[in-house]
């Protein structure tokens, strides 16, 4: 990797030095946006290889290109691994990424005009699941569920069943962004079953948690369609995939439309519907860490990433911090920022970008606050945790970031928070980049 890098330099000094200031920014700061994660040396290096010159339309041993040696084999390997790690039938490894990965489950199976239901966006739901601003929404049907309770992020199946009656909704989506608690997919796949729809999951955020068999599996509930990015808590490339159940048959045949054909159905969704050739050096790079993600050391630090989430939710209360749902039960939690420090996320992230911590704003439930300056701010443990953290650092961090935000207008006290963080970050080094 070094000698290829140096290379840069001398070929596109402009390139090379602002990969060397994003090196330097990962390094001496720390991590703590939910979705994001960094990834071994094995899967940067496998992204970085010829195979992202190869073109190849089609699935294994059904291309329309030549030359598919290689290429073959690795996606076959690829959807081996990810079958054994989710306990599913099928897998597609082309998805470019998430929000590709859910867009090609909607019209492997929707007709215009059809209904969704998923999470509210405010109560932790995700804009592929309908949000308006998105071309999906002016398509099909996007209707919402919400938490029953915000306290303890209990979910009103009640009115999920009703909703999903009324509207006859084809797909039930159960997946998050923002929600901090488990879902009970047993009472989805009631819903969906009773309603005649494909139960289907966007397990994007907390893939790495189910793998390592930390959280449970929607499949182990019946559900028939998941789909995840591989770059958060599976700590992959960034890319998507789609796992279901069904008879997997050839796909470059139509199917008739009914659940059994599911994966079929996916696979033509996927390609030639919705995208073209797939990325092969990220297919590549998706079968390393897929592979990594099946070995126990994932299982140890899947199990860490959730010890330390709670350790920082349960000091963040422990310092006066309003959380949604009161805790976590995953790897994120969500602050109310401004019932626990009077200021909005935006005001929030904006000051623990400035002493070197990186977070995302947030909604929180039924928001009066709009989504470019909402009132949350949400955290995750994911990166730090790569990085070899555990309760008694994430402990230290949660207690800087109390620091900071109550002493913003306090200068010296923001440069002694900055200083302890740039401290401890270096001592805990990023996969891939040196000290
Ligand atoms: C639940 C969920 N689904 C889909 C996506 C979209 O993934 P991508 O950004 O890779 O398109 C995300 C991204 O944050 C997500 O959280």
């Amino acid at each position: 990797m070094a000698s290829k890098v140096f290379k840069l330099e001398k070929s596109d000094p402009k390139v090379y030095k602002l990969i060397k200031g994003e090196e330097t920014r990962q390094k001496n700061g720390m991590e703590l946006i939910a979705s994001e994660n960094y990834v071994s040396e094995a899967v940067l290096e496998a992204l970085g290889t010829v195979f992202t010159n190869k073109y190849s339309e089609g699935y294994p041993g059904k291309r329309y290109y030549g030359g598919q040696d290689f290429t073959d084999p690795l996606e076959s390997l690829a959807i081996e691994r990810a079958k054994k790690l989710f306990n599913c039938d099928h897998a597609n490894v082309q998805p470019l990424s998430g929000a590709p990965a859910n867009v090609a489950v909607y019209f492997s199976w929707l007709e215009p005009g059809d209904t969704v239901l998923g999470m509210d966006l405010t109560h932790g739901g995700h804009l592929t699941h309908g949000s308006p601003v998105t071309y999906m929404a002016k398509l099909f049907n996007f209707v919402r569920y919400k938490m029953k309770d915000v306290e303890t992020g209990e979910i009103d199946y009640e009115e999920l069943k009703k909703v999903a009656k009324k509207n006859k909704a084809k797909i039930i989506l159960a997946g998050f962004s923002a929600y901090p608690r488990e879902l009970d997919y047993a009472k989805f796949k009631e819903v969906a079953d009773e309603v005649g729809a494909v139960a289907m999951a966007d397990i994007a955020h907390i893939a790495g948690l189910i793998a390592a068999k930390i959280l449970k599996n929607p499949f182990d509930f019946g559900f028939h369609v998941v789909t995840t990015t591989t770059h958060k808590t599976l700590r992959g490339p960034r890319g998507g995939l789609i796992l279901s159940k069904g008879k997997v048959s050839n796909p470059l045949k139509s199917v008739e439309k009914n659940i059994e054909n599911l994966p079929t159905l996916i696979d033509r969704s996927v390609f030639p519907g919705f995208q073209g050739g797939p990325h092969m050096n990220n297919i590549a790079a998706k079968t390393v860490a897929f592979g990594e993600a099946l070995k126990p050391q994932f299982k140890v630090y899947a199990r860490q990433v959730v010890k330390n989430a709670k350790a920082m939710a349960g000091e963040l209360m422990k310092q006066g911090c309003k959380l949604v749902t009161n805790g976590t039960d995953n790897h994120l939690m969500v602050i109310d920022c401004v019932k626990s420090f009077g200021v909005n996320g935006r005001e929030v992230e904006k000051i623990l970008d400035l002493v070197g911590i990186t977070t995302s704003k947030s909604t929180i439930p039924d928001d009066i606050l709009p989504p470019y300056a909402p009132s949350g701010l949400r955290l995750g443990t994911p990166a730090m945790t790569t990085r070899g953290m555990k309760e008694k650092e994430i402990i230290q961090i949660a207690r800087w970031i109390v620091e900071a935000v109550n002493n913003r207008e306090n200068l010296r006290m923001i440069r002694r928070v900055k200083k302890s963080i740039l401290e401890m970050s270096l001592q805990f080094p990023v996969p891939g980049i040196s000290k």
